[in-house]
């Protein structure tokens, strides 16, 4: 976290401010976390460019999920997401674990942020074959207008401009899943599923090397 941000937060807390001025600051504080959310995607994204190499170990993702929304239990229950995990048997795979964790975590972050403002949705499917795993996170939500859909793993696309600013991103979540994805061997898709949810689906090989033989 930046400098600015802690003394920004500092005087917040610590001084007698006038609405005005603290209004000020919490735009300035919010548009500082904003900043560094913002270049800790950008450090993620060039250092995936130059490390192509990948750390290959052995793990299971329906575990690796379960995790992530152990994690998001609080902030499902504040935006009342209801969460339906079918995931439920094993999805063993071998890969970078820390890129996959990164992967799923900005998948559910976007099923959570772009669900409906209550009564949301998300289900979350997993299968096997002898060689490849696929995942499918469906979430409620508004219907990503075609024309956007080849554009949404693009550097700094977001769909609604200034809504998306509101939702605070940053427009990188997917281009950093995307080239996890192709360094896995995968295969990553979003569309307009069915029960008009949006669905977003990942193939991955189990064994990138198995594969490639
Ligand atoms: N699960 C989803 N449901 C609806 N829209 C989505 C979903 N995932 C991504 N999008 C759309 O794709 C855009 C790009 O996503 P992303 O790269 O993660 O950027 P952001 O930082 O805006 O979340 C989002 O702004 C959003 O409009
Ligand atoms: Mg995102």
């Amino acid at each position: 976290m930046g400098l600015t941000f802690l003394v920004l937060q500092e005087q917040l807390m610590s001084e007698n401010l006038s609405p005005s001025a603290e209004n000020s600051m919490i735009k300035q504080l919010e548009t500082s976390r904003r900043m560094s959310h913002l270049v800790k995607n950008l450090l993620d994204l060039s250092r995936m460019e130059q490390q192509d190499i990948l750390d290959n170990v052995q793990m299971d993702l329906s575990v690796l999920i379960g995790r992530i929304l152990d994690d998001y239990t609080d902030v499902l229950a504040a935006k009342g997401i209801r969460i339906r995990n079918h995931v439920g048997a094993s999805l063993p795979v071998t890969g970078d674990s820390e890129k996959l964790f990164r992967l799923f975590v900005n998948l559910i972050d976007n099923a959570i942020r772009y669900n409906l403002p209550s009564g949301g949705e998300i289900k979350i499917k997993g299968k096997k074959s002898k060689t490849d795993l696929c995942l499918e996170i469906l979430n409620s939500g508004s219907k990503i207008p075609e024309q956007d859909i080849p554009h949404l793993f693009e550097q700094f696309y977001r769909v609604e401009k200034s809504r998306s600013l509101i939702l605070g991103g940053s427009g990188l979540g997917l281009a950093i899943a995307r080239k996890i994805v192709i360094l896995h061997n995968g295969r990553i898709e979003i569309t307009n599923g069915p029960d008009q949810m949006i669905q977003t689906t990942v193939w991955l090989p189990r064994n990138r090397y198995a594969e490639q033989a």
